[in-house]
């Protein structure tokens, strides 16, 4: 699907009108699908263990079909892209039936996913409305990513047989690793990047991990470790171009440096978030409390957007190394130069006739 430029300029248009007289509103939507996910990863509160349980939430909270449209429905005139994620938002039955209606808004799409579920979806179909898949490969040799995702070595290997899928359909995709002290040997010795570029990604993404507050262990890498992959990272950006790296140079010397990404002020702002039952927190899942959610079933955009909560986020500095945080928060130029490029990288691969889009 070709992006519509015209649709992506007048919303863009009405972004900037709305800032130019201080009214912040998003352009990035997040949906977040259901609160299931048939993955174990213990730095994600969707990791959970208790799979029955996780079912019995998901029947309980997770928005019907019916209901995620109507919230389509009110995004979709703020947003020029949305990225659909969850739990795991392949395991929805009416996953393909949401997707092609977030297409009918011509909302351009980014699927995030752990790539288990995609034998049993028509990556035909699929690739007809969207624009991206982002492939969650954390490691990308078996021992790690067992760790990493908590899973067995059968689900590994089905993850790499669907991203054969993924190249054999030409579907545009790329890898997203969060980096934790189980996977950084392969970053530091260099080996992730041919590794990944074998099993099909020609842009790759990363991220540290950001520690959960509701549990007593932490992933991140000791400093000295963290050190020595922000290094490594660096030097091989600055010797090879594939896969391209879509996170710009500045977030690894600044980790270097201080041990911690910089940024003025929390662009947390710019996207919505749309938890599995319909709800936003404001201004994000880290504030999570009953006076700080608000329904958009029950509220609209522009409603959630006037809330007094959106103050927290102009002084607060707690997201450390988080990847999407750190680059939201950045300016414009800094996040466009590598991210546009990757995408170019990867959509010159798979879809020639849409990279001039890009
Ligand atoms: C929450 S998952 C949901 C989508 C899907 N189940 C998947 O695994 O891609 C979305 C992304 O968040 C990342 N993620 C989860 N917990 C994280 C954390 N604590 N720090 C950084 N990224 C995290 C995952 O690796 C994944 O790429």
């Amino acid at each position: 699907m070709v992006v519509d430029t015209i649709r992506t300029l007048k919303l863009l248009s009405k972004w900037g009108a709305n800032m130019a007289v201080g009214r912040r509103r998003p352009v990035i939507a997040v949906f977040s699908m259901t609160h299931y996910c048939n993955f174990y990863c213990p730095m994600c509160p969707f990791g959970d263990a208790d799979k029955e349980g996780q079912i019995v939430l998901a029947r309980r909270k997770d928005l019907t079909t019916e209901q995620w449209k109507t919230v389509f429905d009110k995004v979709s005139s703020h947003c020029v892209w949305s990225i659909i994620e969850g739990g795991e938002p392949t395991s929805r039955p009416d996953f393909m039936e949401l997707v092609r209606y977030l297409h009918s808004k011509k909302m351009p799409i980014t699927l995030i996913t752990n790539c288990s579920l995609l034998h049993t979806i028509d990556l035909d179909e699929l690739k007809k409305y969207i624009q991206f898949v982002t492939c969650s490969i954390d490691s990308v040799f078996e021992e790690p990513y067992c760790k990493v995702r908590g899973v067995t070595p059968q689900t590994y290997r089905r993850v790499m047989d669907n991203l054969q899928l993924l190249t054999e359909h030409k579907v545009p995709h790329y890898f997203n690793s969060v980096i934790t002290k189980y996977n950084t040997q392969e970053f530091i010795d260099q080996t992730y990047f041919d590794r990944a570029k074998e099993l099909g990604a020609n842009a790759v993404s990363f991220t540290f991990v950001e520690d959960r507050s509701d549990v007593d262990y932490s992933l991140l890498p000791d400093r000295e470790t963290m050190n020595k992959v922000c290094a490594s990272i660096l030097d091989y950006m600055g010797k090879k171009k594939e896969p391209q790296v879509m996170i710009p140079p500045e977030y690894f010397q600044q980790i270097l440096q201080d041990g911690r990404g910089h940024f003025d002020e929390c662009g947390v702002w710019k996207s919505i978030f749309v938890n599995g039952n319909g709800t936003v927190m404001v201004p994000c899942w880290k504030f999570n409390s009953p006076e700080n959610t608000y329904s958009l079933l029950e509220h609209s955009v522009d409603e959630i957007w006037s809330a007094p909560q959106w103050d927290i986020a102009k002084t607060c500095h707690d997201c450390e190394v988080l990847g999407c945080i750190w680059y939201s928060s950045q300016p414009v130029t800094t996040f466009a130069r590598n991210y546009m490029r990757g995408l170019g990288k990867m959509i010159s691969k798979e879809r020639p006739e849409l990279a001039e889009a890009v």
